[in-house]
């Protein structure tokens, strides 16, 4: 019967199309849920930062429990030296916030404004020093 042929495969070009929509949002959130600090960094902080190297900044990998003004390659602030300060979700949160406040004298003139930021930040360091 070709009436209920044609029935069958409407019912199969919908459910296709059910597992298309069910299938692709998803997949697109956890893209951006892991994308998201890695990209605020290099825009934030890539300026002065990288992972793996120092430039006007000191590099950042492992910096999250790791004691502040350890990188030996990089000359630091008497004031971050003295800090004794070690690196976790909740100094760095204070330092991002205020780094004056937290070290005065520090040689970090920047600063994070909004919160959801910091701590997506903090996160992608923390992931990059395997914490
Ligand atoms: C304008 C340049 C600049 C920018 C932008 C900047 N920093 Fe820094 N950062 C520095 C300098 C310079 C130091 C060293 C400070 C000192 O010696 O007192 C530093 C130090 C640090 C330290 C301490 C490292 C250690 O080894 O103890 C952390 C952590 C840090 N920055 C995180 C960040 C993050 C995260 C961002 C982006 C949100 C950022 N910084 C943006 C210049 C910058």
């Amino acid at each position: 019967m070709p009436g209920r042929r044609r029935l069958r495969l409407v019912i199969g070009a919908l459910s296709a199309a059910v597992v298309v929509c069910t299938t692709l949002p998803s997949s697109g959130r956890a893209q951006t849920a892991e994308g998201g600090g890695q990209a605020l960094f290099e825009k934030r902080c890539g300026g002065c930062h990288a992972v793996d190297r120092d430039k006007e900044g000191p590099r950042l990998g492992g910096v999250y429990g790791r004691p502040a003004a350890s990188a030996a390659s990089f000359g630091y602030s008497e004031a971050l030296k003295k800090s004794k300060i070690t690196w976790n979700a909740e100094t760095l949160d204070r330092w991002l916030t205020d780094p004056d406040k937290l070290v005065p004298g520090n040689d970090m003139s920047f600063h994070v404004e909004k919160p959801d930021e910091r701590r997506e930040i903090i996160a992608y360091l923390k992931q990059t020093s395997g914490k």
